[in-house]
Parts: C-alpha cells; sequence; structure tokens
C-alpha cells in the first residue's frame, strides 16, 4: 500500500528523544522551551507557547483573548473538525463561512457578512499548506475590532509574500501530529507577539499555577503555588520538544521536497481533463501538506475505492456543517448555505504527500488515479 504518508524521522530524533528520557526530566521543561523558541524564531513572532496538539493550541488561544459563552467566532465549515470543535470548547458559538473554490481557504467577503454584534474573533484556517487570505482578513479584522486566530495547523513554512505564516495573525496555531509538515508525534505551537497573551498561555497549558513544576522541582525551598483560574493540562513533555528541535532544522528541506514533488504531480496530471491540480496564488507559498485534486464529473467515494484497491490509499477534508455533530447549528431550522464548502467537500482528494515518495511510488499513485477517473480495473 503507498500510505498517505509516510514519517521522516529517524535516528537523529530517537537520539534526542532518548537523551531527554536520560535527562530525569520528562514533562515540559528546557526542551520544550527550546522548541517552542525555535518556532517563534523561525516565523518571526514574538513568543512561542508548546502545547499537546493544535486542537488545544485554538482552544487556549480562544480563551486567552477572552472568548467565552455568548460569542460567535467565524471560521470555514472545509476545515478539520478541530477548528470548530475549539470554538465550542469556549462555550462560544462557531459561525461557519464558505470557502473560495480554488485556494479551499475561507472567503474574505463571505465572513464579512457573517459579522454580528456577538462576534468576537476570525479564525480562519490555513488550509492543507496553503495561507488563507490574511491581508484581507487582517484588514477586516481591524475594521471590526475582532481579533485574528489563525489556525495554520498544516502550514508551517507556507509564506505570502515572502512572510512566514506566524506573525500575521494576532495569534497563530501549528500542529505537529504525525501528518503535518513536521512531526513530534502529537503536539503544537502556538506563536504571538502579544507578551500577555503568551503569558497567559503559559499559564492556561499548565492549570494556571503561578509556579512551573520545573520551577518547584528544581528549587531547595519549598513553594507555595496558587491557581487564580481554572487551567488545563495542556503541556508538551520534553521528549516530544527533543523529537521537534531536530525536526525544526528539517523545515527547509522537507517544504522543498513537497514543492518538487507537487510539481512533478502537476505534470503527470496535467493530460487528464477530469482532474484539477491545486492553486497557488502569485505570491503565496504552498507546502503542499496535502496534495489536492478536484474532480469533474466523476465520484469521489468511487475513485478512492478504485485507488484503495489498487493499494493507493487517499483522504478527504470533511465540510464540518455537514456532520451529526453541527446539525444543531441550524440557523434557526436550515444549515447554513456554503455552496462552495459542500462541493469541495464532495468533489475533491488527497492524495499521498510525503518526503521520501519515490517517482516510482508517484507513478503508481497517477496511474492509479487515471485508471479511476476513467472507470478502468
Ligand atoms: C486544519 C486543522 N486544524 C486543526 C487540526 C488539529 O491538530 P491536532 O491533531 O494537532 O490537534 C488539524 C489536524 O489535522 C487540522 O488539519
Amino acid at each position: 500500500m503507498i500510505p498517505i504518508t509516510r514519517l521522516f524521522v529517524g535516528e537523529e530524533e530517537a537520539d534526542a528523544a532518548a537523551e531527554a528520557v536520560r535527562s530525569g526530566w520528562l514533562s515540559v521543561g528546557p526542551r520544550a522551551a527550546e522548541f517552542e523558541k525555535l518556532v517563534a524564531e523561525r516565523v518571526g513572532a514574538a513568543h512561542g507557547v508548546s502545547v499537546n496538539s493544535c486542537t488545544t493550541a485554538l482552544h487556549l488561544s480562544l480563551l486567552a483573548v477572552g472568548i467565552g459563552p455568548g460569542d460567535e467566532v467565524i471560521c470555514p465549515s472545509f476545515t478539520f473538525i478541530a477548528t470548530p470543535n475549539a470554538i465550542r470548547y469556549t462555550g462560544a458559538a462557531p459561525v461557519f463561512a464558505d470557502i473560495d473554490p480554488l485556494t479551499y481557504n475561507v472567503d474574505p467577503v463571505h465572513v464579512e457578512q457573517l459579522i454580528t454584534e456577538r462576534t468576537k474573533a476570525i479564525m480562519p484556517a490555513s488550509q492543507i499548506g496553503l495561507a488563507a487570505d490574511l491581508p484581507a482578513l487582517r484588514k477586516i479584522a481591524d475594521r471590526h475590532g475582532l481579533h485574528l486566530i489563525e489556525d495554520a495547523a498544516p502550514s508551517l513554512g507556507a509564506t505570502i509574500d515572502g512572510v512566514l505564516l506566524g506573525a500575521i495573525s494576532d495569534v497563530t496555531c501549528f500542529s505537529f501530529d504525525a501528518r503535518k509538515i513536521l512531526t513530534t508525534g502529537e503536539g503544537g505551537v502556538i506563536t504571538t507577539d502579544d507578551a500577555e497573551v503568551a503569558e497567559k498561555l503559559r499559564a492556561l497549558r499548565a492549570h494556571a499555577a503561578s509556579v512551573s513544576t520545573l520551577a518547584r522541582h528544581t528549587s531547595t525551598a519549598v513553594i507555595a503555588e496558587r491557581y487564580a483560574e481554572v487551567g488545563f493540562n495542556y503541556k508538551l513533555t520534553d521528549i516530544q520538544a527533543a523529537v521537534g528541535v531536530v525536526q525544526m532544522g528539517k523545515l527547509d528541506h522537507v517544504v522543498a521536497r513537497r514543492r518538487a514533488l507537487a510539481a512533478r504531480y502537476d505534470e503527470l496530471l496535467s493530460g487528464l481533463e477530469t482532474v484539477g491540480t491545486p492553486y497557488e496564488p502569485a505570491g503565496y507559498r504552498h507546502v503542499y501538506q496535502s496534495y489536492a485534486v478536484r474532480l469533474r464529473g466523476v465520484s469521489q467515494m468511487e475513485v478512492m475505492n478504485a485507488m484503495a484497491a489498487r493499494g493507493v490509499a487517499t483522504r478527504r477534508i470533511i465540510a464540518c456543517h455537514l456532520e451529526p455533530a453541527y446539525a444543531d447549528l441550524s440557523t434557526p431550522d436550515l444549515p447554513p448555505d456554503l455552496p462552495q464548502s459542500a462541493r469541495a467537500a464532495a468533489e475533491h482528494v488527497l492524495l499521498p504527500m510525503f518526503v521520501g515518495l519515490t517517482e516510482a511510488e508517484q507513478d503508481e499513485v497517477v496511474a492509479a488515479l487515471t485508471a479511476a477517473v476513467s472507470g478502468s480495473p
């Protein structure tokens, strides 16, 4: 089977994890501090805060800017379920905006139409490796006094006009799960220029304790910590962070390799009329966390099943508003009308994309897709 992803981790990561284990400190500690600093410095943000996933990163980011019950947060429906779930965790309501069918990212015009007096934030997802239209969203957020909290889970390394994601939005959340650009197994990093928000995030990820467990562990004096508010246990371990430090050194290579593979897919698929290749707007650098093709007039499920039968794994992204978990968001009786999101969810397929994908494997993927869209066995 050609998998959807194959990890790009090796002996260096194994050694770093082993060193962390041998250090005598496994929870959030010096390696997590080094990892979050590396990410922040790389993306040009003043602060980085590591957490145990991007889902918890999104949750804490919303809380840190004061989002709560009664508030509305505008986000895409065409995204991973974690995006609206994180909004729900705070007691706020996700309000789904439609997407641009070419970029698969949220449509700023629709976002602005959805703003009400209850709207407190816009949470775009920079989907599958391509930045959302952050310049337009930034202007809208500023015009209406809203927070811009970006779900950049899949898009570490992506740029707009040469500027890396991570310092454009007020708060940016990256994922380091197993299928992302870089991985720590599970993990997330939040970047921001706002020192107050960063401090709040650091407290909330560790039960809002006034003193860290590491500080208490390394102190000879007795320290009585306090808990000013209800926090969470969302800490990244130092074992994971050690892997992350090594992975950060591979970012340029990973992005270059994914872009080269995407260019080769583009070329190999250029003759297939029923398959549209991904779009990269001028000035944007796509990092191809996923390579999404758009099917024209052929069934997504039939294509995915036919490819699986030939030993090629594929995936798809959902439209969250069509999932049972969000059925109750209908306002008042009708589900939100998001034609582009529904169409995209039904018409795209994600092909295998990972650093170690060989040309022979890529040829096999293309052969399986070609056969599937032409109905050949
Ligand atoms: C757009 C998006 N947001 C959020 C997440 C959640 O990330 P994590 O698995 O690190 O919680 C993902 C991961 O698949 C994602 O693709």
